[in-house]
Formats: structure tokens, C-alpha cells, sequence
């Protein structure tokens, strides 16, 4: 049996129902505060990332899934190409069309003899002896086996037949000798590595600067539902392959982008959505990590620190003390912590206009009355962070207790090679959210208020038409069909969780009445058709 992917999963009704209400509220709730949705492709140049998130998280350096692409080109078009790049400068042999050009340093060359037209050698080798001898021909055909490998092994060209070219004159060699199945620099180009998005921050500010959306001079509130990948360790509530809701708010200085309003009005969206879904008993985690002027001294300070003990600890934390030490403050080893916990806390090197701007966005909720803690050890798994960042947890999620996480990053459309742009959102982890509610036992699902049973044939068309009836008046219904036994339906019924059942037989549509049997207490009275609404939900 083939069956999903470690790490990936089915997500099935009924459990379904519940994801889409989540979606439902955050595109009522995300819709009120102004914002818009955004949808980028899955997968993004493998540097966005590197640059964005950067290397040394956990997320780049270990959990990208990450391929080279390459185009294939088929070999008409292939030698379209060679033809079109080096129609001036071809040069072409007398005998048959193999391409020789005077190369002096090369002793050795391939050249390919399929009718492409070229004035370089596909593949050269430097012989420093004065002439070329069959030891040097073996050596060639390994560094052209040597550099395909190198390559990565994409397909360009199978060239059929190979005509190695010495200085002494020219020798054919059969191509199943020499499998050249990447040729020329011209096609390594085409070669990208990419990678399945891991986040959609970085996705999100490569597409507001490629579309010029600070342009309009306003703030971009944006917001996104969609899958995101990384190769962790698969357990509850991490996956491969899991979802976010994200949000993102970002624009010019001059839109107010960077002021500590927009950080409250963001917390401030993220309670009133999490009320809207009914997730109770979350915890908000509340830091700032500095800006670009005082992270460095606080970077120095940590350095400092940590020489004198870093030996002591884990082999990434040995590496990020020097690399990037701020991350070293995410190390999850047990045996790490005690010294982690003596190390500077970054509250204590926050510059003036850093202090200013945290000290505003907490008065702001202080005023709004949302509940927070802040935890200085705080600094989350991404580099781009600046000033706010915050965490919510929730007590039912066990060790991935983390629901959404995000923060300001003022700094990463100019990383990224864009504008200045200041923004800041957050991601919820749409699987943690629904474990949440699920674990809270909230009863989000419309649950099934009655199933109509039609009795006896030529009932199934009355039966879809009380169907109608009731959908019309926003009843879930559902129906069985009047092939199945009585016994059946009423033992599907129960099994549905349906409060009534509903029979429609010949009497009862003679009637235009019918036998309503509430499941739980096996009570059955006849209800006519314009009372049955009232009745069902009375
Ligand atoms: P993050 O903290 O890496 O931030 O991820 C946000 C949330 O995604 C986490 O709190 C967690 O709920 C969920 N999550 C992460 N990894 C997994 C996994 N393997 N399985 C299930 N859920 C997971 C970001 O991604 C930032 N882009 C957030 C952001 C937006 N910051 C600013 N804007």
C-alpha cells in the first residue's frame, strides 16, 4: 500500500469542518481590520530564504526541502540555441562539420559532432605535456564523466557521437564511452536551486517589492492561508508539511509602517480572532530584540559571555557562539540551559528608540487589557526579527506548545534587496490551532439536526424536496434513501449524531406531515410541514 509521506498527512472530514470554520473567522475577522489576502507560489528561489530567514536557523541550515531545477531543453532546441549564441564565430571543419577552433593552450577537447555549431569546446582539458598520448585522451573522458557528476547530472544533451580533437589530429570516440549528459555553462544557467517555502514572510516581502506595492505610498495589510514545508522530526503538532495563517503588514516609513501602533493593532486582531474561534487558556509571550544599532552590542556581549563556557554546551551552540550568537538563546538541549539562563538578557542593551517603542506597544495593550508575560529568553527562530516579537503558547499543545509566533522586521525588504519597508505579522499554526480547539472539546461543527428517511419507493424525490426545504432555513439536514431498511437508516442516523429523524412515507406526504422521532429519547410525534421548522430547532 502507498501511503503519505512521514510527516505529511490526510486532513478528512469531519475534522475538515473544522478547519474550514477557523478559515471562515480569520477572513471575517482579518477582513474588519483592513486586511487583504495574498497567495505566493509554494515554492521560491532557495536564496530568498537563505537571505530572508537566514542561514544559521534551524529552518535554513537544516529543514529545507530543497532541489536544483533544471529546464530540460529537448535537442533541436538545444542546438537552436548554440546556433543562435555563436552564429558569428563558428568555424567549421572541412571533413564533417565537427567544430574545431585554434585553442592553443588545449591539448584536448570534445566537441560535439550531432551538428551543433560551436567555436569552444564543450569540455577542455590542459595538458601541460608538449603531446597529447592515450593516458591524456582516458583523462579527458574522466573529467567529462567527473564534471557531469559535478553538475548534478541534469539532462541537456545526449551527445550520440563524440570526436575527441589533439593537436595531432583527430580521433572518434563512441558516446557510450563518454555519457555526456550536461554540456556548457550556457545550459548550467538555467540550473536554480529551489525550495519548498518553509514560512511565507520572506514570500511576502519578495512579492511586495517585485510588485512594486510600497509605490502607493499606503500600508499593505496582507494575509495568507496556505502550506508551508520543513524536514523536522515528525511528532504531534509538527509535521512536514503543515499549514499557516499568516498575516503581514508592511509599507514605506512614511505609511507609519514602523510605529508601535501597528505591533498593538496586530496583537489586537490575533485576540479577536482567537476569540472568534473560541481558543481559551493561551498564554502571550512578549520580547524586543533590538534593531540593527544596539543588536551588535548585545551580539558582543553574548560572544563574550559564551567564550568562557560555550564548551560546555551542544555543538550548534559551540558553532553559533561564534556565527551568530543571538541564536544560541533557541537551543533546546536540556544540559545547555543553566548557562543559557546566566547569559545577558537583551532587555538590558535595547538602545533609546528600541526602549521607546517596546515601553509604547505595551501601554497600548495595557490599555486594550490583553494579557501578556514578557520573556526576554525570547528571540525567535528566524533572523529577520527586530524590536517586538511574541509567542503564543496554549497548555493542551504538550512539547509544540507554540500556536502562532511572529514579529516586527524592519530590516528584511533592504536583505532582500527591496526598499526600506518596515513591517510585522505573525503565522498561526493552523494544525496547532485546530489540536487546540479539538483538545477543548469546542463543538465548532454545525452538527447534524435530522435525517430523512424516505420509506417505500418513489419517496426519495419527497424526501430531497423537505431536504431543500430545511437547507433553505439553514438546517443541516442529511438523507438516506428509500431502498435502505428503516432498521438501517435510523442506525446511520444515530451514527451521524443526528438529533431527529424524519420519515417520509406515502401517508405523510398525503398528510403533508411527518413522523419526527427525536433519536436521544425515541419520543416520535407528527409535525406538519409548517411547523416542522419550529419544531426542529425549538
Ligand atoms: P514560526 O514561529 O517559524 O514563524 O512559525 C509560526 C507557527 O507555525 C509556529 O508557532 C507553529 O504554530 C507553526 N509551525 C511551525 N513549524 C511547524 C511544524 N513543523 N508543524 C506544525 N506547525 C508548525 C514563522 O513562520 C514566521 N513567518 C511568522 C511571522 C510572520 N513573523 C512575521 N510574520
Amino acid at each position: 500500500m502507498i501511503k503519505a509521506v512521514r510527516g505529511t498527512r490526510d486532513l478528512l472530514p469531519p475534522d475538515t469542518e473544522l478547519w474550514n470554520f477557523v478559515e471562515r473567522k480569520v477572513r471575517e475577522v482579518f477582513a474588519r481590520y483592513n486586511y487583504h489576502e495574498i497567495r505566493t507560489p509554494v515554492f521560491e528561489s532557495t536564496e530568498l530564504f537563505a537571505r530572508g530567514v537566514g542561514e544559521e536557523t534551524d529552518i535554513v541550515s537544516k529543514e529545507m526541502f530543497t532541489w536544483e531545477d533544471g529546464e530540460r531543453f529537448s535537442k533541436a532546441k538545444l542546438r537552436e540555441a548554440w546556433l543562435r549564441e555563436n552564429k558569428d564565430r563558428v568555424f567549421i571543419d572541412e571533413m564533417d562539420q565537427v567544430l574545431v577552433a585554434g585553442f592553443a593552450p588545449i591539448d584536448l577537447a570534445v566537441y560535439p559532432t550531432d551538428g551543433s555549431r560551436v567555436d569552444r569546446p564543450l569540455i577542455e582539458l590542459i595538458s601541460l605535456r608538449p603531446q597529447a598520448t592515450e593516458a591524456d585522451v582516458s583523462a579527458l573522458i574522466d573529467a567529462s564523466k567527473r564534471l557531469v557528476t559535478e553538475r548534478g547530472g541534469m539532462l541537456a544533451l545526449k551527445a550520440p557521437l563524440l570526436r575527441i580533437v589533439t593537436p595531432a589530429g583527430a580521433r572518434s570516440v563512441n558516446s557510450t564511452e563518454v555519457e555526456i549528459t550536461q554540456l556548457a555553462g550556457h545550459f548550467f544557467e538555467s540550473v536554480q536551486p529551489l525550495t519548498l517555502r518553509p514560512e511565507n514572510t520572506a514570500g511576502v516581502v519578495r512579492a511586495y517589492i517585485e510588485h512594486e506595492m510600497g509605490r502607493s505610498g499606503l500600508l499593505q495589510k496582507l494575509y495568507y492561508i496556505g502550506p508551508q514545508f520543513r524536514r523536522e522530526r515528525p511528532q504531534k503538532g509538527r509535521y512536514r508539511q503543515f499549514y499557516q495563517i499568516g498575516a503581514e503588514v508592511i509599507g514605506p516609513p512614511s505609511a507609519g509602517s514602523e510605529l508601535p501602533i501597528r505591533d498593538a493593532e496586530v496583537l489586537d486582531m490575533l485576540i479577536a480572532l482567537l476569540h472568534a474561534v473560541g481558543l481559551t487558556g493561551w498564554t502571550l509571550y512578549l520580547n524586543s530584540v533590538g534593531c540593527v544599532h544596539c543588536r551588535p552590542a548585545y551580539n558582543q556581549a553574548l560572544r563574550e559571555a559564551l567564550a568562557g563556557v560555550k564548551d560546555q554546551m551542544c555543538g550548534d551552540c559551540q558553532r553559533r557562539a561564534e556565527t551568530n550568537p543571538l541564536r544560541v538563546l533557541d537551543c533546546k538541549v536540556p544540559a545547555d540551559q543553566p548557562i543559557i539562563e546566566k547569559l545577558p538578557k537583551i532587555a538590558d542593551y535595547l538602545d533609546e528608540g528600541c526602549r521607546e517603542h517596546f515601553a509604547q506597544v505595551r501601554a497600548m495593550l495595557d490599555t486594550l487589557e490583553v494579557p501578556y508575560q514578557v520573556n526576554e529568553r525570547m528571540v525567535r527562530g528566524l533572523d529577520y526579527y527586530t524590536r517586538t516579537t511574541f509567542e503564543f503558547t496554549h497548555g493542551e499543545l504538550g512539547s509544540q506548545s507554540a500556536v502562532l509566533g511572529g514579529g516586527r522586521y524592519d530590516g528584511l525588504s533592504e536583505q532582500i534587496g527591496g526598499p526600506k519597508a518596515p513591517g510585522i505579522g505573525f503565522a498561526i499554526g493552523e494544525d496547532r490551532l485546530v489540536l487546540a480547539l479539538q483538545a477543548q472539546q469546542q463543538q465548532a461543527l454545525a452538527p447534524l439536526k435530522a435525517f430523512i428517511i424516505p420509506l417505500g419507493t418513489g419517496m426519495n424525490r419527497h424526501a430531497l424536496k423537505l431536504a431543500r426545504q430545511l437547507r433553505a432555513e439553514r438546517v443541516t439536514v442529511d438523507v438516506s434513501d428509500e431502498g435502505f431498511r428503516l432498521k438501517k437508516s435510523f442506525e446511520t442516523a444515530e451514527k451521524l449524531g443526528a438529533t431527529f429523524a424524519i420519515l417520509v412515507g406515502g401517508n405523510e406526504v398525503e398528510a403533508d406531515a411527518f413522523a419526527v422521532k427525536r433519536l436521544k429519547s425515541g419520543e416520535q410525534t407528527t409535525v406538519s410541514r409548517a411547523e416542522l421548522l419550529e419544531y426542529l430547532e425549538g
